[in-house]
C-alpha cells in the first residue's frame, strides 16, 4: 500500500492515491486549483498553475467567469502550457475557528470539483490540500475531509477513475496518510 511513490487505495473501482510533489507538474486530465473568489490568482498552488500554465487560463477564467467562484463551488478552463488538459478552479472557505461552515464549505469543494471533473468526461483528476496553506485550515482536519468527500464520492458515482493527492512536503503527507488509514480501518472496523 505505502512505498516510494506513495500511498495508493482502490475504492470502488476507483484509484485513490497519495503522492508528495508539485500539483502544477502533473500530468492528469486535471490539476485542481485552490483558487480565491475573483479567480484573481494569488501564490501557493494558484501561483505554480498560473505561473506553469502562462497567461492562456487567467484570460479564459476572465472571460467566461468575470463574477469569480463562490466558496465550496468550481468551474472550469484550458490548462495552457500545463501537463494537464483541464484545471479546475475551485474556491475552499478561510478557516476561522471551526464554528462557521468551514468543513461544509471544504467538503462542497471537493465535491464540486469531481462533478465538473465527470461532467468534462475525465477520468483522472490531481488535487492539492485545499485551504491548508493561505486559508490555514488545520491539516489533520483538512485532511480527515477531504478524504472521506472524496472516498463517498468514488462509492456513489464509481467516477473519476483515477484520483491523486499532491501533498507538497512530508507533514502533509503524513497528515494525509494517517486520516487515509483511520478511515479505511474506521469501515473495516
Ligand atoms: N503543489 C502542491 N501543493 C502546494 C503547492 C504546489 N505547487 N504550493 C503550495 N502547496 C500546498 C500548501 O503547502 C498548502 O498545504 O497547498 C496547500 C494549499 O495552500 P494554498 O495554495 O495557499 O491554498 P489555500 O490555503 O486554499 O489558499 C487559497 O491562496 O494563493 C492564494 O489565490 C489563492 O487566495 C487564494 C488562497
Amino acid at each position: 500500500m505505502q512505498s516510494a511513490e506513495g500511498m495508493k487505495v482502490r475504492i470502488a473501482g476507483s484509484t485513490l492515491e497519495l503522492v508528495i510533489g508539485d500539483i502544477a507538474l502533473q500530468k492528469m486530465d486535471v490539476v485542481v486549483n485552490a483558487a480565491n473568489n475573483q479567480l484573481a490568482g494569488g501564490g501557493g498552488v494558484d501561483g505554480a498553475i498560473h505561473r506553469g500554465g502562462g497567461p492562456a487560463i487567467m484570460e479564459e477564467t476572465r472571460q467566461k467567469y468575470p463574477r469569480g467562484c463562490p466558496t465550496g463551488e468550481a468551474v472550469i478552463s484550458g490548462a495552457g502550457q500545463l501537463a494537464a488538459r483541464y484545471v479546475v478552479h475551485t474556491v475552499g472557505p478561510v478557516w476561522g475557528g471551526g464554528q462557521g461552515r468551514e468543513e461544509e464549505q471544504l467538503a462542497s469543494a471537493y465535491r464540486r470539483s469531481l462533478e465538473v471533473v465527470i461532467e468534462n468526461g475525465c477520468s483522472s483528476a490531481a488535487f492539492p490540500s485545499l485551504s491548508t496553506g493561505a486559508y490555514r485550515y488545520p491539516f489533520d482536519l483538512a485532511a480527515r475531509c477531504a478524504l472521506s468527500t472524496v472516498m463517498a464520492f468514488l462509492k456513489e458515482t464509481g467516477k473519476p477513475e483515477w484520483v491523486r493527492f499532491v501533498l507538497f512536503d512530508e507533514s502533509a503527507y503524513s497528515a494525509f496518510s494517517v486520516a487515509l488509514t483511520d478511515l479505511l480501518s474506521d469501515e473495516i472496523g
